[in-house]
Formats: C-alpha cells, sequence, structure tokens
C-alpha cells in the first residue's frame, strides 16, 4: 500500500474511478485541469492500481475535501479512512478541514463522522439532479 501525490498521468485512472461512484463534475479533464490550478490530490495505490484518490483545495490554515472515491470492488476495507487520515497527519495543530456531503450518501457521512468530523450545518437544496440538501462537516486538528 502507498498513497502518493496524484500526478498528471495518474488523472486518467482517476477519472475512471470517479466516473463509477457517479462523481460525473469530476471527469479526468476536470481532475487534471484542477490539478493544473493548484488542486491537492492523494491516491492510493496497491499493486501499481490506484484503488481511491482525495481532492482537496488547500488555503493557507484551513483546506475543504472536493473529492473522494474508493473502487467499487474495494470499498469498505479502510481506503477512504487512510486516504482522509493520511492528509490530516500531513497538516498543523489548528488547521481545518471542511466539506458537504449529500444528506442521503451514507457510506460519506459515516466515514467522515469514523474520522472524527463534526456536523456543522446543514444548505437546503445545495445539489441538483436530483435537488437535495447539502450536509456541513467540520474538522480541526
Ligand atoms: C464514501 C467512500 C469514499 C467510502 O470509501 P471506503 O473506502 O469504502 O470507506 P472506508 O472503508 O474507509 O470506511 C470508513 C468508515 O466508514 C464506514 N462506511 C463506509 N462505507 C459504509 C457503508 N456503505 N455503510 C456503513 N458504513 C460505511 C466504514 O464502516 C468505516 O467505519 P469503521 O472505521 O468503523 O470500519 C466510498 O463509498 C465511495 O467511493 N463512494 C462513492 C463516492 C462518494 O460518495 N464520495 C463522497 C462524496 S464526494
Amino acid at each position: 500500500m502507498l498513497i502518493k501525490p496524484i500526478t498528471l498521468s495518474d488523472c486518467h485512472q482517476c477519472g475512471l474511478i470517479a466516473e463509477q461512484a457517479n462523481l460525473t463534475s469530476w471527469s479526468s479533464d476536470k481532475i487534471e485541469n484542477s490539478l493544473n490550478a493548484g488542486v491537492m490530490g492523494w491516491a492510493y495505490w496497491e499493486n501499481n492500481q490506484i484503488l481511491g484518490f482525495i481532492l482537496l483545495q488547500v488555503v493557507s490554515i484551513e483546506s475543504e475535501i472536493l473529492s473522494i472515491a474508493v473502487d467499487q470492488e474495494m470499498r469498505q476495507k479502510g481506503i477512504a479512512k487512510k486516504l482522509i487520515q493520511h492528509y490530516i497527519d500531513s497538516i498543523e495543530v489548528g488547521h481545518k478541514i471542511f466539506l458537504e456531503v449529500r444528506k442521503t450518501n451514507m457510506p460519506a457521512i459515516k466515514l467522515y463522522e469514523k474520522c472524527g468530523f463534526k456536523k456543522i450545518g446543514e444548505r437546503p437544496n445545495y445539489y441538483q439532479s436530483p435537488t437535495e440538501d447539502a450536509i456541513l462537516f467540520q474538522l480541526e486538528k
């Protein structure tokens, strides 16, 4: 197991995982453009294959998780938790991480709660297709 920064040559594989996860706004081109624009990304590797990835926007001592996804066949094996923990280990005390998640996305909500995130609010009708509320989470290291 290895967690490494996402490089431009990894974007295709990450895009496939995002597509499989129905994260339609995270095509390989969008991931590549985001990395070029300064978004930070980490990929989880096993046997020379990417099994999951996380994308974060970092501004000073605050970050936002923009996307996280794990290969469908490899879920519930701790991969997403390891990706988030890897990032938490790298930040300084006082750094805050924020994210939004669909209210019905139970696997993701469980993941964030298990990683220590606390609910700080809701945004009604934040998502489209289908329209759904967002839950806001925050973790302060
Ligand atoms: C959300 C997602 C990234 C979780 O990845 P994962 O590698 O399966 O998660 P982990 O195995 O690290 O699980 C972390 C914790 O969440 C819990 N969890 C994860 N999926 C769960 C599920 N389907 N039901 C209940 N609990 C779940 C795990 O039990 C684990 O708790 P534990 O520490 O007590 O064992 C994955 O389901 C996914 O790719 N979903 C599609 C994309 C998505 O919705 N991304 C988030 C929004 S951007």
